[in-house]
């Protein structure tokens, strides 16, 4: 039976919420989101404008200052972040010791981690010089340690950073250049994938979030605890969605393109096979996201001299879930993730960058939660409480007795 004593929290009740589904942790005036609506605004700002008007770095800002910035303040925070882009020497090597076939992932959660070790002098969260140092290293160092993970998969030479370049081109430039050849950038990658990171900077109080601000409320520094958040991303239920969607793409084309044979597979639930990009826990309506990240899934693979199949599934998957009582009834609609992937591949990331590419653009919105919790006086440790469901007392019995 439960231990009464167990449920009684300090206000003589405990609220038994898996998955939070219904329980606030936390106050925030970042990221409003309506669900039933699909409405998407950071500090009020509405996401379709954010992502067709403004760029990653302004949003970033907005987001961990609260406003969006003048001309003098973008370029100043412009120039701040460009100033620490570099990774330490020593850092750049360890990067060596991992296997090849690592998965950037694991590879950017530890390089995050390791910040820690080498910025010993900015890991106080309550001292503000401090805090503004290692937010503007955290967001000028992923794009450096993220390209780095991806040239060890594939045994290539890492590529400095050009500070000439814009956040997002750069970040282009580590991936995909080489050392030797002169790397141009396709504009229209750059903007789209700026434009993705704008989409993903920030989602309240999803998984990774709070899992960084629960590392947070010990009062851990921000580097340990964004990659804590890396690593909670890294789940196919959250940003491994986009990598997971593709690989269920190309299943379906390898077994002959049949979209309403696998729907069925879904709707059968026996295989326990999920339509991945599907569904969202807030949203029980189109994710205002994935309209935005659709259209620029055209704009990017109709640019393409052989346009992917894998785009003209994913709409037929689309067509028929929406259609179908299974997904009407519960209210699942393509999430943000739907047709991230397809865009990621046409750019010509493989696979195991999708997630990578998510936490890039969903750092500011780390750091904002966890600068607003620490500034918050009324910030305790999270302690969830928990519901006993295990054996009763009972006496220890010597192990040849058992
Ligand atoms: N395919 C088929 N059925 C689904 C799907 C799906 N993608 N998602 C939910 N369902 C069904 C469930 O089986 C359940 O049915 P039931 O009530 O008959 O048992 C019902 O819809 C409700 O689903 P829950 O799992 O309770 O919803 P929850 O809010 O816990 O899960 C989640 C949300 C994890 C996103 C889920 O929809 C899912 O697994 N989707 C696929 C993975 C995915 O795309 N994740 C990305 C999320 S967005 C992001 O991280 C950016």
């Amino acid at each position: 039976g439960l231990e009464i004593a167990s449920l009684l929290g300090r206000t003589g009740k405990v609220t038994l919420d898996t998955g939070f589904v219904n329980t606030a942790s936390c106050t925030s005036a970042i990221t409003y989101i309506d669900g039933e609506a699909g409405i998407l605004r950071y500090r009020g700002y509405p996401i379709d404008q954010l992502a067709e008007r403004s760029s990653f770095l302004e949003v970033a800002y907005l987001l961990i200052y609260g406003e969006l910035p003048s001309e003098a303040e973008l370029g100043d925070f412009v120039d701040r972040i460009k100033e620490h882009t570099l990774l330490r020497e020593e850092m750049r090597r360890f990067f060596d010791g991992f296997p090849r076939d690592a998965h950037p992932m694991a590879v950017l959660s530890s390089g995050v981690s390791a910040l820690s070790t080498f910025y010993q002098d900015s890991l106080d969260p309550f001292d503000t010089a401090q805090v503004e140092i290692s937010t503007v290293r955290l967001l000028a160092k992923l794009p450096t340690i993220a390209a780095h993970s991806y040239k060890n998969s594939i045994g290539h030479p890492t590529l400095y950073p050009d500070n000439s370049l814009s956040y997002v081109e750069n970040f282009l430039r580590m991936t995909f250049g080489l050392p030797t050849t002169p790397y141009e950038v396709d504009p229209v990658h750059a903007r789209v994938l700026d434009m993705l990171f704008v989409l993903h900077a920030d989602h309240e109080q999803n998984c990774s979030t709070s899992t960084v601000r629960l590392v947070g409320s010990s009062q851990a520094n921000l580097f340990a605890s964004v990659s804590a958040g890396v690593n909670a991303l890294f789940g196919p239920l959250h940003g491994g969605a986009n990598e997971a969607v593709l690989t269920m793409l190309g299943r379906i084309q390898e077994s002959g393109g049949d979209v309403s044979a696998f729907v069925r597979t879904v709707k059968d639930r026996t295989a326990g096979t999920r339509l991945m990009g599907f569904g969202h826990r807030v949203y029980r309506n189109y994710d205002p996201r994935a309209t935005i990240v659709k259209q620029a899934a055209r704009e990017v693979i109709d640019r393409m001299e052989r346009p992917d199949p894998l785009l003209d599934i994913a709409l037929q998957l689309e067509e028929i879930a929406l259609s179908d009582e299974y997904f009407v009834e519960r209210k699942l609609y393509p999430n943000v993730d739907f047709y991230t992937g397809l865009i990621y591949k046409a750019m010509g990331f493989p696979t195991r960058m999708f997630t990578v590419l998510f936490a890039l653009g969903r750092l500011p919105g780390w750091i904002a939660q966890w600068r607003e919790m620490m500034a918050d006086p009324a910030t305790k440790i999270g302690r969830p409480r928990q519901v006993y469901t295990g054996a009763g007392a009972r006496d220890y019995r010597a192990i040849d007795k058992r």
